[in-house]
């Protein structure tokens, strides 16, 4: 029986630990914990595994998403402002042979110019924008059906 690994990592980006606080009428009330949590039973539910990972720094990213291609089924990331401008995390991703899956709460379209480019969009299975902390759990979801559980 062929096994599948089933575990997904969830990535957030630069100042996504300030959910809850940061701009609140754009970003909602839900802290980071709060969220990840309702990913871990959205996820369970699945009989997915998640593991969360946030930080504020590239390289940090960069590591944890070139730990993608020995540990995890696939990954779902929300690089924050890093998505409109990181060459180097655009390149870590492309170099792992797992499914990478593009996250905004806000939707970036409707935003300031510089947020309508993705550097990393073109490296990435598809992109959810715009639900807020839904965004997080329809990635879940389409993850699921990517790795064909
Ligand atoms: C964001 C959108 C980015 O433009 C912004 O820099 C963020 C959050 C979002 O989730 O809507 O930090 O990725």
């Amino acid at each position: 029986m062929k096994m599948i690994n089933s575990k997904i990592l969830v990535i957030n980006g630069p100042n996504l630990n300030m959910l809850g606080l940061r701009e609140p009428t754009i970003y909602g009330s839900k802290t980071l914990s709060d969220i990840n949590s309702n990913i871990q039973s959205y996820a369970s539910a699945m009989k997915l595994t998640c593991d969360f990972f946030q930080s504020n720094c590239e390289g940090e990213i960069i590591d944890k998403i070139q730990s993608v291609q020995m540990g995890y089924a696939g990954c779902i990331i929300n690089a924050g402002a890093y998505t409109h401008y990181s060459y180097a995390i655009r390149d870590a991703i492309a170099s792992v042979d797992k499914p990478f899956i593009e996250v905004h709460m806000s939707n970036v379209h409707a935003r300031e110019e510089f947020r309508h480019t993705s550097v990393i969009s073109p490296v990435c299975k598809g992109v959810i924008a715009g639900f807020g902390a839904s965004s997080y759990l329809l990635a879940v979801s389409a993850m699921r059906d990517l790795i064909k559980l």
